[in-house]
């Protein structure tokens, strides 16, 4: 195979990097909730044994079908827990809450300077499209947090699983012949050869050009093919053919001429996922791409626990607004990053008591959600006032020494009996989410944590995280502009 363009470039030159990759993500231990322990809280407080947020070994798929007409729904898995297939065989320990920081605070950087990146480029008048190199690092294992959705491509179809994130924008999958490499994966590697619908897109057309405003790269070009390159601010790196295939996500959802990215040279934090899924906002986007069917809304529920399935839904399934028991907050968007989810936090409630905490302090840096990140970051002001109220209601248990970033930790057996304070979250639009206890506390065998983070500069952006967001069904009506919350998704 003759080298390519993409074959001899080791670094991609970047406008500068609107996608961020989701390794480090989610918190999922494994935690495990046993359904009948599980307190239904009217009240201000979450009675449960640390035991329930403690990993297991089997599955239960989440119960109800909640597929309604005019959507279409995939099972969510978690990569590492038992409902997933592309665990490694010898079941490793679950990662340790160091681990689960480590991987998740080069997400936030990640995130962060991308932001500061964008802002410099914006005062910069001189030279919008200077470029950044970033070094790919291979090989590091640390995309070992995220959720997972299989979908079928080509035809025949082959089953892939791939990564999904609010956090990018652009759909690619390693493909043979890994001119330059792939790391390995579970499922055979995709082999557009074997396929009879796959096309190249040429570098003279209307989707070539829309490409760098989805991948922020400049395209290039090998022998008329289109050839798209991205680059996600931990290092990790995707180049290959920009090309069209039938997507199938479920035998009455078979989209014809997806445009997807077709990997030749994939390097990173990637381990046994084929690829990736970006719902961010951008045309390439998966959401956008189906859109046609079923409009610019979707939602997901991300389980409990690593040991239950939650979903992702594409279409509102004539679901409406008023009505239903969902919240709905305004979906912003903002100018340093376009691609990516806005919201309004506005304050936070302890134990049913909203803590003082000036609003400015949410507006000033600007919150996003996120389904990669693990950990909500939280204005160091906000964070002290939650922290604070939180230990108040926790007297009666013995504080442990912090656990790598979390510091307020509790020394806990399996069989400790754990009554906490509630938390919500009050977001623009005058809504209240309680959050799942199993997104207030990480644990494992013997401390439990607020799962919480304060950021270091009160100018860094504010993140819902996904631990926040277990059990929650969050829905993305992207086209109506807003943001909904519903309470008990899935398990
Ligand atoms: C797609 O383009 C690449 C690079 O030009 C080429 O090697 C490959 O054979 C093409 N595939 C098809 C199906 O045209
Ligand atoms: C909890 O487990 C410990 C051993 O880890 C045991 O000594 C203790 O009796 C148990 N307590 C209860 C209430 O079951
Ligand atoms: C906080 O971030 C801003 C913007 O990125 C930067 O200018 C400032 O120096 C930072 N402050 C500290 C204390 O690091």
């Amino acid at each position: 195979m003759m080298a390519t363009p993409i074959a001899s470039s080791i670094t991609i030159s970047f406008l500068f990097c609107v996608s961020f990759f989701s390794l480090l993500c989610s918190s999922k231990n494994g935690y495990a909730l046993d359904g009948g322990e599980r307190k239904t809280m009217q009240s201000h407080f979450h009675t449960f044994q640390v035991n329930s947020l403690l990993p297991v070994s089997v599955c239960s798929p989440s119960i109800k079908d909640k597929r309604k007409e005019r959507t279409v729904s995939l099972k969510v898995v978690h990569k590492y827990g038992p409902c997933s297939h592309l665990r490694p065989e010898k079941a490793s320990a679950p990662p340790t809450l160091t681990e689960i920081l480590t991987r998740d605070q080069s997400r936030v950087n990640s995130i962060q300077s991308r932001l500061r990146q964008n802002s410099l480029e914006k005062d910069s008048s001189s030279n919008s499209k200077a470029a950044t190199t970033i070094p790919a690092k291979s090989g590091i294992p640390i995309g070992s947090f995220n959720y997972i959705v299989t979908v079928g491509l080509g035809t025949p179809k082959k089953q892939l699983s791939l990564v999904f994130d609010t956090g990018s924008t652009f759909v690619w999958t390693q493909c043979k012949p890994c001119i330059v490499f792939c790391h390995k994966q579970k499922q055979p590697i995709f082999d557009p050869s074997h396929s009879t619908t796959y096309k190249n897109i040429t570098c003279t057309s209307r989707q070539c050009s829309q490409l760098s405003s989805s991948t922020s790269t400049t395209p290039s070009c090998s022998t008329n093919t289109c050839v798209y390159g991205i680059g996600y601010l931990d290092g990790s790196t995707s180049q290959g053919f920009f090309a069209s295939e039938t997507l199938t996500l479920t035998p009455s959802d078979v989209f014809p001429n997806f445009l997807f990215g077709c990997g030749e040279n994939n390097k990173g934090v990637f381990a046994g996922e084929a690829g990736l899924i970006g719902l961010g906002r951008s045309r390439l986007s998966l959401v956008s791409q189906i859109s046609s069917k079923y409009g610019n809304y979707f939602s997901y529920c991300l389980p409990s626990t690593p040991s239950y399935t939650g979903s992702l839904t594409f279409g509102n399934g004539g679901r409406s607004s008023a009505g239903s028991s969902l919240q709905f907050t305004p979906l912003l968007s903002k100018s340093q990053d376009p691609t990516a989810y806005y919201v309004d936090i506005i304050g936070i409630k302890v134990g049913g008591k909203t803590l003082s905490i000036s609003q400015s302090v949410f507006k000033t840096p600007g919150s996003v959600i996120d389904s990669g990140a693990v950990i909500t970051r939280l204005p160091a002001a906000a964070y002290d006032a939650l922290k604070t109220a939180f230990r108040q209601h926790m007297t009666q248990y013995r504080m442990a020494k912090p656990v790598s970033g979390f510091d307020t930790c509790y020394r806990v057996k399996k069989n400790t009996t754990l009554k906490i304070p509630s938390i919500s979250f009050e977001f623009g639009g005058n809504i209240e989410v309680a959050i799942d206890y199993s997104g207030i506390l990480i644990a494992d065998s013997s401390n439990a944590c607020l799962a919480f983070l304060g950021n270091s500069n009160s100018s860094d952006l504010v993140i819902f995280g996904n631990t926040q967001q277990k059990t929650l069904d969050v829905v993305y009506d992207v086209a109506g502009g807003k943001l909904g919350f519903g309470h008990r998704g899935c398990s």
